[in-house]
C-alpha cells in the first residue's frame, strides 16, 4: 500500500468512493476545488487486492489552519474494507501533520458510524463536544455530531 497526494486524474474514482460512502457526497468540483485550496491535503492511498480492479483504494481530505488539522474526509471501497487500509492512510495523514509541526487533529463524526468512531478511538482520539443535531436529513431526522481531537505525536 502506497499513500500519495491525490491528482486531478484521481478525482473520478474518488468521486465514485464517495458516492459509495456518503450518503451527501462531495462533487468532482468540490474535490477539485480541494486541490488548488494551499491549505488542503489530499492523499489517495494506492492498492492491489483481488477484490478490487481499482488501484485507489481510498483518500484522505484535511486541512491545516491556524497550528490545527482538520480531517475532513477519509473513505475506503466498501469491497476492500476491513483490512487496514484506512488504518495506513490516516496514520500518514497524522504524520504528516506532525511534521509540519502541527498540534492537534480535529475532526467530526456521526455516533451512529461505528466504524469511523472506532478507527478515530484506534488512534487514540477523544471525544471533546457534542454538537446536537447537526446532521440532518431529508426525511426530517437529524443526528448529533461528535468533535474528536487527539493531539500529534511521531508515528
Ligand atoms: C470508516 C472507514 C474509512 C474504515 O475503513 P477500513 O479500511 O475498513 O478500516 P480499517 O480496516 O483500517 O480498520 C481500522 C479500525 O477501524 C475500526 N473499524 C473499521 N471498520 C469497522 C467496522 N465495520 N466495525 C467496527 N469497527 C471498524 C476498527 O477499530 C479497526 O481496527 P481492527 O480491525 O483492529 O478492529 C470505512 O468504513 C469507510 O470508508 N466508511 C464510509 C466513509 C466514512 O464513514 N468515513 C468516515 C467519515 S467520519
Amino acid at each position: 500500500m502506497m499513500v500519495r497526494p491525490m491528482r486531478e486524474s484521481d478525482i473520478e474514482t474518488v468521486a465514485r468512493i464517495e458516492r459509495d460512502s456518503f450518503a451527501h457526497p462531495w462533487s468532482r468540483v468540490a474535490f477539485l476545488n480541494e486541490l488548488h485550496k494551499p491549505y488542503a491535503h489530499n492523499y489517495i492511498i494506492d492498492i492491489n487486492t483481488p477484490q478490487s480492479s481499482d488501484k485507489i483504494g481510498g483518500y484522505a481530505c484535511f486541512h491545516t489552519i491556524a497550528g490545527e488539522m482538520h480531517l475532513l474526509k477519509i473513505a475506503v471501497i466498501p469491497a476492500v474494507r476491513r483490512q487496514g487500509i484506512a488504518e495506513h492512510l490516516l496514520r500518514q495523514c497524522l504524520q504528516e501533520a506532525y511534521d509540519m509541526r502541527i498540534s492537534a487533529a480535529f475532526l467530526e463524526v456521526r455516533p451512529s458510524n461505528r466504524a469511523a468512531v472506532n478507527l478515530y478511538k484506534k488512534f487514540g482520539f477523544d471525544v471533546i463536544a457534542v454538537r446536537p443535531n447537526y446532521y440532518s436529513e431529508n426525511s426530517g431526522q437529524s443526528e448529533d455530531a461528535m468533535i474528536m481531537r487527539i493531539n500529534l505525536k511521531r508515528r
